[in-house]
């Protein structure tokens, strides 16, 4: 009887773990509306693009292994696309989303669905509209939880929350983008910034609807941090709260202690928090980092740490900030042009490589690609362009602005469209010279191209990106859809290919999918072109997208079905 039960238990087992490698995890549906919606905020209403009415859109959970599908419902008034940031979709290009990068448009009125497939991925990860600048107010949350729910590599935290920063536009978005590309000079700045979708006490009629974040003395929380600003980088504190840093683009990291984060657009930390201060209230705060030389929005989203044992004020809803007794305590941050603070930070983000979350670290590299990050102007007839002297402002990688075509590049090269784009992105720059020079020199005019760069399968490929000073240096957070990439070396000043790879860290370098390449310094990070494909990889500063920081890594197949593209969905957004 016992044997009978036990054979049984064993042919159960066997079943389910059969089931469970077949199905892959569980299965999601999710249906996104993009429609069009009025916010107050600021003291004025507008209609913004949203996903299912709200700002910010839907969370997607799920546990790594699991797939699901989106249905994007397009109710607005023009082309959308959805991209699912840092979900790295192997093999399947289709569903990653960037606008005539993979896909052409959705057009208002029709669907399109598309497919998340999460393997490796765990923790937070975002996703946002890329077409145009509609991610402003078109994005949300993706939360990838351990497979049985508590198996983090750190202590169960008592309860999550997730604060995504974001950036409000009083005017439209897609106008101030349109007419900045017009007129050749720089966009407007964005009016606030948003935690939650609300920019808190520091705005005019903002105070009502700061977002609260309520905690129990004593417990430990997973905040969930998500950039999802336009065009600055933050740091983002709690007043009197250490913050320890546990993960980073849905790879877990070693835990570290600070009083703040730096975290840039497409960026994500996982930091845990406990609530260990007297209870009361405390400001959250993400201020900009922004060590350029364009104009910026430098103002301040705040929203509150609130111990729920504290009573306070019932009438005045928060504590006064002008009676200095009941002062919110508000977060230390560092000056907003601390480049040197940002670097350290970077530096200190190491993988956790652990024997459960082990790191694998490319180490004999078989393509090199040295590629210059420049702000540039290019001339401008009559000289009457709004840039500087009369120039049109532009940006580039190796001296590239990269051209959007009017056809995707992934039906391109699937179909072998002609004319769309070149597989020739030069490995190295067409100049060398004092990249990081103290003099902004403005006189290198990019060119304009499609040019993407073709990689083997399974080619083991080390990108050092360079900075420049060029018209203006400042941080790039730099993105690559489809990987997650290990950073081995960050720098300042001009890369050494001699001295600087005998620092790498080889050991356990940040697994990730955005980093902030210094100003005037360097990165130099590496994967396996193991998933074959179109991916996009681009600045992300919209602005800096926009006038040409991009370009694409094509992997092509590796021979046999398992290694290669997986074929189109049947239905595809039109290219008009
Ligand atoms: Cu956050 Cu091209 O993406
Ligand atoms: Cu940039």
């Amino acid at each position: 009887m016992g044997h009978h039960l036990e054979i049984q238990a064993l042919l159960i087992a066997l079943l389910g773990f059969m089931f469970i490698g077949k199905s892959q995890g569980n299965v999601h549906y999710y249906d996104f509306v993009v429609e069009e919606k009025n916010f107050t905020k600021l003291c004025s209403t507008k209609s913004i693009l949203t996903v299912n009415g709200s700002f910010p859109g839907p969370t997607i959970r799920v546990q790594k292994g699991d797939t699901a599908f989106v249905t994007v419902h397009n109710k607005g008034s023009y082309g959308v696309t959805i991209h699912w940031h840092g979900v790295k979709e192997p093999r399947d290009p289709w569903s990653d989303g960037p606008e005539n990068i993979t896909q052409c448009p959705i057009p208002p009125g029709t669907s399109f669905r598309q497919k998340l497939a999460f393997t490796s991925e765990e923790g937070t990860l975002w996703w946002h509209a890329h077409s145009s600048w509609s991610r402003a107010t078109v994005h949300g949350a993706i939360l990838i939880f351990p497979v049985n729910q508590t198996s983090y590599p750190f202590p169960q935290p008592h309860a999550q929350e997730t604060f995504i920063i974001g950036e409000w536009y009083k005017g439209d978005v897609q106008q101030i983008i349109t007419s900045a590309l017009a007129s050749g000079g720089e966009p407007n700045s964005s009016d606030a910034y948003t935690i939650n979708g609300e920019p808190g006490h520091f705005y005019n009629c903002s105070r009502e609807t700061t977002y609260h974040s309520w905690v129990d003395y004593g417990k430990t929380y997973l905040f969930r941090i998500i950039n999802s600003a336009m065009n600055e980088e933050h740091f983002f504190g709690i007043a009197h709260h250490r913050l320890t840093v546990v993960g980073i683009d849905a790879s877990y990291t070693k835990p570290f202690k600070t009083s703040f984060i730096v975290i840039g657009p497409g960026q994500t930390m996982d930091v845990l928090v406990t609530a260990d201060q007297p209870p009361r209230q405390y400001y959250i705060a993400a201020s900009p980092f922004y060590d350029g030389n364009a104009p910026y929005d430098n103002s301040t989203a705040t929203a509150i740490l609130q111990y729920k044992a504290y009573t306070y004020n019932q009438s005045n809803s928060d504590d006064k900030s002008s009676s200095s007794s009941r002062a919110i305590p508000f977060p230390m941050l560092p000056a907003l042009n601390d480049s040197g603070t940002a670097v350290n930070f970077s530096k200190r983000l190491r993988s956790l490589a652990s024997k459960d979350h082990p790191v694998d670290v490319p180490k004999n590299v078989s393509r090199r690609i040295f590629m210059t990050v420049s702000i540039n102007v290019l001339p401008c007839a009559n000289s009457n362009c709004s840039g500087p002297n009369g120039t049109r402002l532009s940006s580039s990688f190796n001296n590239i602005s990269f051209r959007i075509p009017k056809i995707d590049i992934l039906q391109a090269y699937y179909w072998n469209i002609s004319g769309v784009f070149t597989g020739d992105f030069p490995d190295e720059p067409p100049l060398y010279f004092n990249f990081t020079g103290d003099v902004v020199n403005t006189t290198m005019i990019p060119s304009t191209g499609t040019r993407v760069i073709m990689l083997d399968y399974k080619e083991v490929v080390e990108i050092v990106w360079q900075g420049t000073s060029l018209v203006g240096p400042e941080n790039h957070p730099l993105h690559l859809h489809g990987f997650s990439f290990y950073v081995v070396g960050i720098g300042l000043g001009n890369f050494n290919n001699v001295s600087d790879p005998l620092s790498y860290n080889l050991i356990d370098p940040p697994l990730v999918n955005t980093f902030g390449l210094p100003k005037n310094g360097w990165v130099a990070m590496r994967f396996v072109a193991d998933n074959p494909g179109v991916w996009y990889m681009h600045c992300h500063l919209d602005r800096h997208t926009s006038w040409g920081m991009d370009t694409v890594v094509i992997v092509r197949d590796g021979g046999t079905p398992q290694t290669s593209m997986l074929p189109p969905p049947k239905y595809l957004p039109p290219c008009s």
